[in-house]
């Protein structure tokens, strides 16, 4: 698959991985890596990459910040990275977005490869270019547009994640059951090509809209109050997306909007994957999501469904108070 110029390898394991490889010219690369992820695939790792520097950084959210940036700029600057070199960064979704921030920093833009690790990875934190890191607790909040030369995707990794990782990958694709009707993730049972489905719907917004102006938006549905949440109560990502969807519902239920349908079906997907939420009013948020990096001179784009269709709903915080009131 291509998204833009980006070439995607959808593989059950590694064994495509280094014909994958060849069709770059992978003269001298660095691999960035978290620890957690360099213990456990290593000797792996060693089969398929050659002579390889990597780059470890630790791992977890609290580590997606300029230190990290920086921290790596000077390991790969000592080592004498050059233009014409590779970054490849294996990882979640926290490892790819810093190694992508540097990669389109480093030089004014350096060639990279992502391999995901984690499910949420795989369907969300690798097409469509969006990189950075968190600052003054906030998400995402410096970051650039800039897109891998390849993605290499296979489940592979997955046997070794968590439950709790592997559920929140789970939130993410939960999301895509919402962004495109054709998609019927109840009906899925092969985690390869339900994967491949997920980032072909990623595929269309990005795309149509590459810098999110517009349509692209609609895949944050669920990460307006998910953001409001995550940091605060250190939830995993795509749990914060699942709570944020289910608050984004009841949002639009106090506006009118019958939901009634698409409530069903999240209820059932969350039963299909054992998926239990919090119950966080929506209201104690309201205040933090004005905040957002999304909030363009007081008008924020939330993004709503109807009959299975995401749409954005721009409002200002005086228009949905009153709203709510009347
Ligand atoms: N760029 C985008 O478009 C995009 C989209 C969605 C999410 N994201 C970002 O992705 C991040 C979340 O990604 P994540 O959930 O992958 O988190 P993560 O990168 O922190 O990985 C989760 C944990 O799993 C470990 N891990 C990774 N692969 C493993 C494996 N195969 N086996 C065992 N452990 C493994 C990691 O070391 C880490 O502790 C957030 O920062 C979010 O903002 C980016």
């Amino acid at each position: 698959m291509l998204v833009n110029e980006t070439l995607i390898e959808f593989a059950d394991d590694l064994s495509e991985l280094d014909s994958f490889l060849k069709k770059f010219k992978l003269d001298k690369y660095y691999i960035v890596i978290d620890s957690n992820v360099y213990e456990l695939y290593k000797d792996i790792l060693a089969n398929h990459f050659k002579n390889i520097k990597y780059v470890i950084i630790p791992s977890g959210e609290q580590y997606k910040n300029i230190d990290t940036v920086t921290y790596i700029l000077k390991e790969l600057l000592e080592a004498n990275i050059t233009r014409g070199d590779y970054l490849i960064g294996i990882g979640g979704g926290v490892t790819l977005d810093i190694c992508g921030f540097v990669a389109s920093i480093l030089y004014r833009g350096i060639k990279h490869i992502l391999i995901p690790t984690t499910l949420l990875a795989d369907v969300d934190a690798t097409v469509g270019g969006k990189c950075g890191v968190d600052f003054l607790n906030r998400k995402n909040i410096i970051g650039t547009f800039y897109e891998p030369k390849g993605i290499y995707i296979t489940p592979y990794f997955l046997k070794t994640l968590s439950k709790d990782e592997f559920n929140s990958g789970l939130g993410e694709l939960i999301k895509y059951a919402f962004l495109d009707y054709n998609f019927k993730l109840s009906e899925e049972t092969n985690l390869k090509d339900t994967i491949e489905k997920a980032v072909l719907i990623k595929k269309q917004y990005v795309e149509a809209d590459f810098k999110d102006n517009g349509l692209r938006m609609c895949l944050n549905l669920g990460h307006t109050f998910g953001h409001a949440i995550e940091l605060k109560y250190n939830l995993l990502h795509g749990l914060a997306v699942l709570n944020g969807i289910k608050m984004i519902f009841a949002l639009e239920k106090d506006l009118g909007i019958d939901v009634s349908k698409e409530e069903i079906y999240f209820n059932e997907l969350l039963d299909k994957y054992h998926l239990t939420l919090n119950n966080y009013d929506y209201h104690d948020y309201l205040d933090d999501i004005f905040k957002d990096k999304k909030n363009f001179n007081g008008v924020l784009n939330l993004v709503f469904v109807k009959d299975f269709k995401p749409y954005l709903y721009k409002t200002t915080r005086g228009e949905l108070d009153d709203k709510l009131k009347g």
